[in-house]
């Protein structure tokens, strides 16, 4: 980049100040390149460099559908990092624990396809786990799972990196049964208003509480869940 000019460098420095003060670090480790897995990693997907810059441009996303374009409303982290591991039960694909992301190496190895399909396939990994790092509520994560891994589902689903393997829209017994059925639940009930999700997202900073439904919409999950249902009967 050239030098500014003399008059345009007091604003480029405020700008560099206001960077500071909302900066997230993002890191990336691949903790078995030697494995099938994290061989795969570095050639097929690109490797930490292309991990570092996913995870910004997914926290930027996250931020973006939360409504937090101002840090303050935000979880307060100031970094986070994903590592390539290949002791993570099996059937796990990726567990977050705070700030850290741990991914699967056989996962990534075992998935089916080339390249565009490995770095699809871990960008929505990584897509739905930056969205535990960033969402709020957690504390209640144990007694009310199903809402927090429908809302990381929904973020996937708005990045436009579905699984291969998620039903259809209208598809499960009831709203909050996680992943791509309540994901697709939250995608009509922000179809009802613009900004649903970033709202309960922030109600949920207090845990989770059946009346958010009733205080954003004016019905109930269940309501909401029978007119949804309705709709996609309808065919
Ligand atoms: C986003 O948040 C601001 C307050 O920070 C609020 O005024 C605005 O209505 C919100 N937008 C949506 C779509 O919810
Ligand atoms: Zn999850």
């Amino acid at each position: 980049m050239k030098m500014a000019s003399a008059a345009a460098a007091p604003l480029l420095l405020l700008l560099a100040l206001a960077a500071t003060a909302g900066a997230v670090t993002f890191d990336a480790i691949n903790a078995v390149p030697d494995s099938a897995g994290g061989q795969r990693f570095d050639r097929d997907y690109g490797g930490v460099e292309y991990a570092k810059q996913v995870l910004s441009e997914a926290s930027s996303f996250i931020w973006t559908t939360f409504n937090q374009s101002n840090p303050e409303d935000r979880v307060g982290y100031d970094s986070v990092t994903l590592t390539v591991v290949d002791n993570l039960q099996p059937g796990a694909v990726a567990v977050t624990i705070g700030n850290a992301i741990a991914l699967r190496a056989q996962s990534v190895a075992e998935t089916n396809g080339d390249a565009a399909a490995v770095k699809e396939g871990v960008n929505g990994v990584l897509y739905h786990e930056a969205t535990h790092v960033w969402q709020w509520g957690l504390q209640d994560y144990t007694a009310h799972w199903g809402i927090f891994e429908g809302i990381a589902d929904y973020v996937r689903l708005k990045a436009g990196l579905p699984a291969g393997n998620w039903g259809q829209p209208g598809e499960g017994k009831q709203w909050d049964e996680g992943y791509a059925v309540t994901a697709y639940f939250l995608d009509y009930c922000e179809s009802l208003k613009s900004g649903f999700v970033a709202e309960l997202n922030g109600k949920l900073k207090d845990g989770y509480n059946d009346e958010y439904f009733v205080q954003i919409l004016g019905k109930t999950a269940d309501q909401l869940w029978s007119d949804y249902k309705a709709k996609y009967s309808q065919g």
